[in-house]
């Protein structure tokens, strides 16, 4: 049958699921798929139904896409659609609402504050951050491939922070600063894919050095010893399973010095670019692209 391949929208993150969705939908069309691009404007998803397609892959980074808008919508014209279902989009989507499940089961997760934009009085600021062991990470709540954030060590630098990251959402997430490694699990019908483990000479795994550096590096297999890859593994699966997540998606990690795994967030849309994750650890796991795909495509059946 037909599949629409949902991607573009009107997220901060518009651009890169172009060309998520770009890539998903010519690998789609080499494997003789009869696939469509739709870019999710109100009209053209009302006539997903009339134009019969039988199918969904969502390919919608941000907020109305990976959200459970979308997901909602769909279930309502009953188009199967990939990945999480609403409930669990909209908890992903959210950092705060993640990291307080996982809290609720013991899985590890930085120590954070949630600050509103409306309640944020500056001159809280130094005490704030002093809760937070003088270092922290600003994260918008519900965005995306690092939209807003930034690192911060004073006050001045928290106030200057929150009002770049207020320019995203209502609500920000402050964690304590992890200096160690990110590493991150892709997942895909329920299993982990390898692990992988980025370097990037910037302050983190920021938009630049995710999309534009040629000197992010990506190690996979990841280089942990058996045992430590084991537990990763297990808290990325559980993780996963906790948000009540399904089909496929990536689990994002810190390590720390003293070998303590943290778990940053959950992504139930993964970008799906060329240079994205999920491509590089399904390729060492024997799937390429189009694989990758295909494998994604059928949770809808
Ligand atoms: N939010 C981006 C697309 C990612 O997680 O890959
Ligand atoms: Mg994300």
């Amino acid at each position: 049958g037909k599949v629409a391949v949902l991607f573009g929208g009107h997220s901060a993150e518009r651009e890169v699921s172009l060309r998520s969705g770009k890539a998903v939908l010519n690998a789609l069309l080499r494997q003789g798929i009869d696939a469509y691009a739709i870019d999710p404007k109100f009209d053209d998803l009302l006539q997903l139904k009339q134009l019969n397609f039988d199918r969904v892959f969502i390919a919608l980074h941000g907020r109305g896409g990976e959200d459970g808008v979308i997901q909602g919508f769909l279930s309502t014209l009953d188009i199967p659609y990939t990945g999480s279902d609403v409930l669990s989009s909209a908890i992903a989507m959210d950092k705060s609402k993640t990291k307080q499940i996982w809290q609720s089961l013991q899985l590890p997760t930085a120590q954070y504050r949630i600050i509103i934009k409306e309640a944020f009085d500056p001159a809280q600021a130094e005490q704030i951050l002093a809760g937070l062991s003088g270092i922290a990470i600003v994260k918008p709540v519900s965005e995306g491939s690092s939209l807003g954030m930034a690192k911060v060590s004073t006050a001045k630098e928290l106030i200057k922070a929150l009002t770049e990251a207020f320019k995203f959402d209502q609500t920000v997430l402050l964690e304590t600063w992890i200096t160690g490694q990110e590493y991150t699990v892709s997942i895909l019908n329920g299993k982990a894919l390898p692990a992988i483990r980025m370097h990037t000479n910037n302050t983190f795994y920021d938009y630049q050095a995710k999309y534009q550096s040629t000197d992010t590096q990506y190690y996979c297999p990841c280089g942990l010893e058996q045992e430590k890859l084991a537990e990763l593994n297990q808290l990325a699966v559980d993780a996963f399973a906790a948000i009540g997540c399904r089909g496929w998606g990536r689990v994002d990690f810190m390590l720390d010095k003293s070998g303590q795994w943290y778990l940053l967030e959950v992504n139930t849309v993964p970008g799906m670019t060329e240079t994205s994750l999920v491509p590089k650890a399904a390729k060492e796991a024997g799937y390429d692209f189009d694989q990758l795909t295909i494998e994604i495509l059928k949770q809808t059946l």
